[in-house]
């Protein structure tokens, strides 16, 4: 019995492939188990101003340096004290938003994203918010039916976009 419940709880972590659940708002965190690289992301986030002025539309887009492919992701803008902020609009297909703090705050993909590069649309809010990074997470691989040898890297940053 202990181990079919074991076995649904971790089948239901190995379900991200169609998105993260909601608790990986908190800390971007999508695995419970699984290994979280160190030093040496082949990710990242390049968004195409250095700075941005309220209401406009920003390009994020986010990538590997080496080709690699990623399964998922979740990405976020957040000021100085770390608040989430801005929405994200047009979505790409194979991603979606997600409700962090506030509707269409968070963008991660929804089924069975296998890409080298996706490119994305930030809003900034109405009223300059200071600074702003964008800070994602991404997933190489899941290994079904055991995450515990999952790959992924979190707390990967941008340059930090200055109000204009
Ligand atoms: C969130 O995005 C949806 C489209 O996916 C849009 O219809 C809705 O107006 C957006 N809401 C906000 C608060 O940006």
């Amino acid at each position: 019995m202990i181990s079919l419940i074991l076995l649904s709880l971790v089948s239901g972590v190995a379900a991200f492939p169609s998105g993260p659940p909601i608790e990986a708002c908190e800390d971007l965190r999508p695995l419970h188990g699984g290994s979280e690289s160190q030093p040496g992301s082949p990710f990242t986030i390049n968004v195409n101003v250095p700075t941005y002025s309220p209401g406009q539309q920003v390009q994020v887009t986010i990538s590997s340096s080496d080709g690699q492919r990623f399964k998922g992701f979740m990405i976020q803008a957040r000021d100085e004290a770390s608040t989430v902020v801005g929405t994200w609009t047009n979505l790409p297909t194979l991603t979606k938003h997600m409700a962090c703090s506030y509707d269409n705050s968070t963008v991660s993909h929804s089924d069975r994203l296998n890409a080298a590069q996706v490119s994305l649309n930030w809003q900034a809010p109405d009223q300059s918010v200071g600074n702003v990074v964008f800070v994602a997470t991404f997933v190489r691989n899941y290994q079904h039916p055991d995450p515990t040898t999952s790959l992924y890297w979190t707390g990967i940053r941008s340059a930090t976009l200055t109000p204009a």
